[in-house]
């Protein structure tokens, strides 16, 4: 028997992927070449030699930089349908997709460039692969809340084309709080709740985004475990926890793969899952994730049918899609 191929072929949904964190260097060269960009690296080899980060931020700083080739609708577009092929290979069925507005509209990229061009991408995913697919709309938490009632108003003319909110940029001082009135108009506009928490911030960052935000599933959260009151409280809600491997090691938030609190969460109860976040930057994609996790014998075929069952039941889609993927 083969755990990598029973792996390779489990259908699964993925639940926490940044779509500005898909852009292999090889697009990346291609949209700035169409673009009329210069890049700050001759080679793609050069820009996987620079991703070398020893905390989110430093991440961040080159994730951001990275995004500029992006602007026009078939930069988005291309983008996008680059994603879906590679999730489709990795058997995944069903995606919920974060995107970063901010980091477009303020460099003056119309929202209409981006969300039609995702959209796009999205119709052309389920005619080609039957795979279906939410865009969730993160506001950057480093910059002010009125920044993101400002997107989200940008937002509400295409608010079809979204299921939800989350919160994602540099955790550390920007805690969900600051951002209490936001979510607050987005669940008034019916949108799902989500907050990347405990990544780098401590468990009381997920507890505000349980008590103030109201989130509906949390991003991360791998700090969590170091609350007890809390972890029994994660266990007893159901609420899924959409953690990412590759980049939690990469980002120095776990030290070392062998210690990766995944194993910990399913002992726990918790309704862990297993997403890329930005595979292009971090190594791998979906399936990779949870290769590096069995390669280390740290979770079993059960675990990762367990791991699946989980995204499936996780994710936003409707009952009648879930029961399909079940
Ligand atoms: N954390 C916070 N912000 C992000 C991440 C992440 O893992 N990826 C892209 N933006
Ligand atoms: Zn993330």
């Amino acid at each position: 028997y083969d755990l990598d191929a029973f792996v390779a072929s489990l259908p699964k949904a993925e639940l926490h992927v940044h779509i500005e964190g898909t852009l292999e260097p090889e697009l990346m060269f291609e949209l700035a070449r169409r673009n009329g960009i210069t890049l700050p690296f001759d080679s793609v080899d050069a820009i996987r030699a620079a991703y070398d980060f020893s905390n989110l931020q430093d991440f961040l700083d080159i994730y951001y930089q990275g995004a500029d080739v992006l602007r026009t609708e078939a930069d988005f577009y291309d983008l996008a349908i680059a994603y879906f092929a590679r999730a489709a290979a990795d058997t995944v069925r069903h995606a919920e997709i974060f995107f970063d507005p901010q980091t477009h509209t303020d460099r003056g990229i119309a929202y209409e460039t981006v969300i039609n061009g995702l959209h796009r991408a999205q119709l052309e995913a389920e005619a080609r692969w039957g795979l279906t697919s939410g865009l969730i709309l993160c506001f950057l938490r480093h910059l002010p809340e009125q920044a993101a009632l400002e997107t989200l108003e940008m937002a509400v003319p295409h608010l079809d084309k979204i299921i939800g909110v989350g919160l994602d940029s540099s955790e550390v001082g920007h805690p969900p709080s600051k951002f209490a009135r936001v979510f607050a108009r987005a669940r008034a506009l019916g949108l799902k709740l989500v907050a990347h928490a405990g990544e780098e911030g401590p468990p009381d960052y997920v507890c505000e985004a349980l008590d103030i935000l109201g989130i509906d599933r949390v991003d991360h959260g791998n700090r969590s475990l170091e609350d007890e009151a809390l972890t029994q409280r994660l266990a007893a809600s159901g609420l899924t926890l959409t953690v990412c491997p590759l980049s939690n090691h990469k980002l120095c938030v776990v030290e070392d793969m062998n210690t990766h609190p995944i194993p910990h969460m399913l002992k726990r109860g918790l309704k862990a899952t297993i997403n890329s976040d930005d595979p292009a930057y971090f190594g791998g994609y979906v399936n990779d994730n949870f290769l590096a996790l069995t390669g280390l014998r740290l979770i079993s075929r059960a675990d990762c049918v367990t791991l699946a069952r989980n995204s499936v039941t996780g994710s936003f889609a409707t009952d009648a899609r879930k029961t399909e993927l079940l």
